[in-house]
């Protein structure tokens, strides 16, 4: 009798621990509900590699071009946004940053008495004088030109501001420093036509693509003796001068 008691039990107990080992997932699974990802994996967001490289392949400003006509207002009015941490007039004092008084053309990290980082002082062993187009990379992005900079500062996108800050502060002590002549190289419309073409050469090309309606070899050029040196010239897209960023999708 105590012997089928004790069975029974022990039939109990593993029906029990039966139910429970079947029971407990289903339950927790309720509970503790996981889908399953839509993409498998870790996505990283990544910096897109194309951005950057867009960027280095523009020109850099024909400063002879664009200094000339730089809006120097524009420029003044650009510098508020550096004078939280600098000065731009002769003997000025030091901020957070260095006096710029004179900086077109100044030695990188020259100025007495400012205590430069080591990164800008590493910085001066690779290029060591302001000129336009350094300051013109620097200010585009000061943390990617000299990393480690001190120098907290995101940058300005738009050449065309760093063109008007540049040329102002061209005027606040570095009115020695030479305008270049203007550069065919720089313009916009060079990255397109073949080396050692010259840019009068190009312009008389979009003229005959636009005298033929546009289309390279299309109708006969009546041109052609006329002007024999603009019919060896790959026609380039007309017109471009419109727009100075779109030398950089061709
Ligand atoms: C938040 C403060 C801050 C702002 C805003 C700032 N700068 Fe600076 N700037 C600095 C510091 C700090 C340094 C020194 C960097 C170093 O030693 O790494 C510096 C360095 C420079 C240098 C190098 C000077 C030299 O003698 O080598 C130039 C040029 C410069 N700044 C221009 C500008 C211009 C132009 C602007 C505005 C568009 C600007 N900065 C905005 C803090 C600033």
């Amino acid at each position: 009798m105590s012997g089928d008691l004790n069975t029974n039990k022990i039939l109990g107990a593993v029906l029990a621990t039966a139910f429970v080992i079947v029971a407990v997932p289903q339950v927790t699974g309720l509970i503790y509900h996981s889908e399953a990802p839509e993409k498998m994996g870790y996505f990283v967001d990544a910096p897109e590699e194309a951005a950057g490289g867009a960027e280095e392949a523009e020109l850099p400003p024909d400063w002879g071009t664009v200094l000339p006509t730089a809006d120097l207002a524009a420029g003044e009015a650009a510098f508020a946004r550096c004078q939280a941490c600098h000065t731009a007039t002769a003997g000025g004092p030091n901020g957070t940053g260095p006096n710029l008084f004179g900086v077109v053309g100044r030695a990188v990290a020259g100025h007495a008495g400012f205590a430069y980082s080591e990164a800008m002082v590493g910085h001066k062993a690779e290029a060591p004088t302001w000129s336009l187009d350094a300051l013109d990379q620097f200010l585009t992005a000061p943390g990617r030109v000299v990393p480690g900079t001190k120098m907290s500062f995101a940058g300005i996108r738009d050449t065309q501001t760093r063109v008007n800050l540049i040329a102002w502060l061209r005027t606040q002590g570095s009115g020695g420093y030479a305008i270049p002549a203007p550069d065919p190289a720089r313009q916009p419309g060079a990255a397109a036509a073949p080396a050692g073409t010259e840019p009068a050469t190009e312009q008389g090309a979009q003229e005959a693509a636009a005298a033929s309606g546009g289309q390279a070899g299309g109708a006969p050029d009546t041109g052609a003796a006329a002007r024999p040196e603009t019919q060896t010239t790959p026609v380039a897209p007309p017109p471009s001068d419109s727009n100075p960023n779109n030398n950089t999708e061709r």
